[in-house]
C-alpha cells in the first residue's frame, strides 16, 4: 500500500511574516494522529530555515521549490543541495514546467539536479507533463516518456527508490482547469509501467506519483481516490490553511 502524500508549493508566494503566519494556521489546522498521509511544505528559499524551526516537532515535512547541481563555487545567485539539508530540507522540487518554460532548463539540467540533490541525501520531486498543444497533438504519452527517460537518465535502482514523481499537465497549472480523475489515471498509470520497464515491477509498484495543476478541495478527493494517484502538489490552494487542510484530509 503507497501511502498517499500531500506537497504544497508555494512558489514565489509569502516573505517571512506571511510564511510563519501561513504555517502557524497549518500547524493549528493539521491533524497530527492522522498517519495515512504525508505532508510536505516548499516555500521560497528565504523562509526555509524559519519553516523548519516551526515545524521540526510535527509531522510536517520541508522541501525547496529547485537547486542547483554544483556543490559550491561561483555561481551567483544559485543554492545547493547540502545548503538546502542544513536549512531542514528533506525534499526538493525539479523540473517544474514554470523551471522548464520561464527559465529555460533542460532535460540535461534537471538530470544532473536529480542526481546532485540525491547524491546529498535530498529527495527530488521530479515534475513532469505535457502543453496543451502536445495534448491536442496527441503526443502526451510521448512528451512524458521523453521527460522521465532523460529526466531520470543514469539514475540507478536503487536511487528511484528516493524519488516522487509529479504529473503536472502544463495546461492544467494555475488555470482552475484540472485534468479529470481518469485523464490523470490513465498518464499515472503509463508512467508506472514506463518506471517497470526501465527499473522493475516492485520499483514501480512503490514509486509515488503525484498529480499537480489545480487542485483544490472540490476535486483532490476524486483525483486522489484513482488506483495510480499518490497524492497532489498542490500550488495556489496551498497558500490558504484550510484550504490545504482540506485537501490533506481528502487524501485520507
Ligand atoms: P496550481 O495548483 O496553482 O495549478 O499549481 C500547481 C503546481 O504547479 C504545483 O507545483
Amino acid at each position: 500500500m503507497r501511502k498517499k502524500i500531500v506537497a504544497g508549493n508555494w512558489k514565489m508566494n509569502n516573505d517571512l511574516n506571511e510564511s510563519i503566519n501561513l504555517i502557524s494556521a497549518i500547524k493549528k489546522g493539521i491533524n497530527e494522529n492522522n498517519t495515512n498521509v504525508d505532508v510536505i511544505i516548499c516555500p521560497p528559499f528565504t523562509s526555509l530555515e524559519t519553516a523548519y524551526a516551526l515545524i521540526k516537532n510535527t509531522t510536517i515535512k520541508l522541501g525547496a521549490q529547485n537547486m542547483y547541481y554544483e556543490k559550491n563555487g561561483a555561481y551567483t545567485g544559485e543554492i545547493s543541495a547540502g545548503m538546502l539539508l542544513s536549512v531542514g530540507c528533506e525534499f526538493v522540487i525539479l523540473g517544474h514546467s514554470e523551471r522548464r518554460t520561464i527559465f529555460g532548463e533542460t532535460d540535461e539540467l534537471i538530470n544532473k539536479k536529480i542526481k546532485s540533490a540525491i547524491q546529498a541525501g535530498l529527495k527530488p520531486i521530479f515534475c513532469i507533463g505535457e502543453t496543451l498543444e502536445q495534448r491536442e497533438r496527441g503526443e502526451a504519452f510521448e512528451v512524458v516518456d521523453d521527460q522521465l527517460k532523460k529526466g531520470l537518465y543514469q539514475v540507478s535502482n536503487e536511487d528511484i527508490k528516493n524519488i516522487i514523481i509529479a504529473y503536472e499537465p502544463v495546461w492544467a497549472i494555475g488555470t482552475g482547469k484540472n485534468a479529470t480523475p481518469e485523464q490523470a489515471q490513465e498518464i499515472h498509470n503509463y508512467i508506472r509501467k514506463q518506471i517497470s520497464a526501465m527499473y522493475d515491477s516492485l520499483t514501480a509498484e512503490k514509486l509515488i506519483i503525484q498529480y499537480g495543476g489545480s487542485v483544490k478541495p472540490e476535486n483532490s478527493k476524486q483525483l486522489m481516490s484513482m488506483p495510480d494517484i499518490d497524492g497532489a502538489l498542490v500550488g495556489g490552494a496551498c497558500l490558504k490553511a484550510d484550504s490545504f487542510i482540506s485537501i490533506i484530509n481528502s487524501a485520507v
